[in-house]
């Protein structure tokens, strides 16, 4: 018998996972020389490039009176405060200059810092990484370094082509990542010609395992009831095409597809913004039908649908959870998302205590649902 149990209502703290890294904004609209504005878990950003353009990220917030440090000035090195003029180092907050102190006052200016944050570009997105002690606006230290690189998109040859895509979602991250791991709405949600109906609905098995903060749905050959799918494998001459979707905290959703020498890789993000909206970042690599012309465009196209299909839904959601229903996740269908409640809860409590994280799940399991 499924069973029913309620959809835990998130403590605030939990919303917002502290200590990874997070897509900020595309590449391509950051530009050099100019300063952008960006919000990340509640957290005002002022991001740019410098003169080499690298980029960088600053709290949006001067820490002598908290101006928007986005309204201020950049010579592509040094950002200074439109109210009384403080320079700070673009890429370490460093403060430079404060105009108003006089040469006998001796202020050590360079102690004070304005809040910054590690920052990488990395598959046409600024990451920017958001640590557990965030730095204060007003600061006296350099910032606490992430212990890794942002994550990447996994490619598997030299030569391949890429696109990315993104929908703002008006809903909290979790259900923004619930809806994304959920099988069960895709008949009723995603319905075209060229994919499924809601008649193709049938019974379906798929693997299930833990990995390092997350599980992974094991590799398979895809559902038969797809058009797409099936011509892939006349397409790729190949006997399997194997699928394997993983989900890793705080929010990474890896999907690769592999057909014989061709493979589809994408590394979907859920992002909170603030409490009550998110935002979807696709990014997608490809070595599949390069040598069409049109290859990128009929990705995005059919990508841009689904993304599309899932926004107008969560939105129309968003109107339903506006007065806090009671909700309920069921087996085997929503146990994804029960890990993922679980996976956070773990990540916390190893955190609150210092042990080691103990996965929600013990082993491998077998999930069966129809869709
Ligand atoms: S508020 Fe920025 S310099 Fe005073
Ligand atoms: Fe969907």
């Amino acid at each position: 018998m499924p069973t029913a149990d309620p959809l835990k209502r998130e403590a605030p703290d939990s919303l917002m996972l502290t200590g990874f890294w997070y897509r900020a904004l595309p590449s391509d609209r950051v530009k050099r020389g100019h300063l952008h504005k960006a919000m990340l878990l509640d957290i005002a950003l002022v991001i740019g490039r410098d003169r080499t353009e690298k980029p960088f990220a600053l709290r949006d917030a001067c820490p002598h009176r908290g101006m928007p440090l986005s309204c201020g000035r950049f010579d592509g090195e040094q950002v200074e405060c439109s109210y009384h003029g403080w320079r700070f180092e673009a890429q370490s907050g460093q403060c430079r200059l404060i105009p108003s102190v006089t040469a006998d006052q001796g202020l050590k200016v360079d102690r004070i810092y304005a809040g910054n944050y590690g920052c990488e570009e990395r598959d046409s997105f600024i990451w920017v990484f958001v640590p557990d002690h965030g730095p204060a606006s007003a600061g006296f230290t350099r910032r606490e370094q992430p212990g890794s690189s942002a994550p990447a998109v996994p490619t598997f040859s030299g030569r391949y082509k890429t696109a990315y895509l993104r929908a703002d979602l008006p809903c909290s991250v979790d259900h923004g990542i619930i809806g994304l791991m959920d099988p069960a709405h895709g008949p009723f949600v995603h319905q075209a010609w060229w994919w499924r109906s809601r008649h193709s609905i049938h019974e379906k098995q798929k693997q299930f395992e833990p990995i390092p903060n997350g599980f992974r749905m094991s590799a398979h050959t895809p559902s038969s009831n797809s058009a797409p799918y099936k011509l892939l494998k006349l397409y790729a001459d190949a006997d399997s095409i194997t699928t394997t979707i993983d989900f890793v905290l705080p929010n990474l959703r890896y999907e690769t597809i592999r057909a014989g020498k061709y493979w589809f890789s994408s590394l979907t993000t859920v992002t909170p913004i603030t409490r009550d909206h998110c935002r979807i970042d696709v990014v997608a690599c490809w070595n599949l039908f390069r040598w069409m012309p049109f290859g990128a465009s009929l990705l995005k196209f059919v990508f841009a649908k689904f993304v599309e299909q899932d926004r107008r839904t969560m939105e129309l959601q968003s109107e339903g959870l506006k007065h806090n229903p009671h909700l309920m996740l069921i087996d085997d269908a929503d146990r994804p998302a029960k890990w993922y409640f679980g996976l956070k809860a773990a990540h916390l409590e190893a955190k609150r205590t210092g042990a080691e994280m103990k996965h929600p799940m013990s082993g491998p399991v077998t999930l069966k649902w129809r869709s």
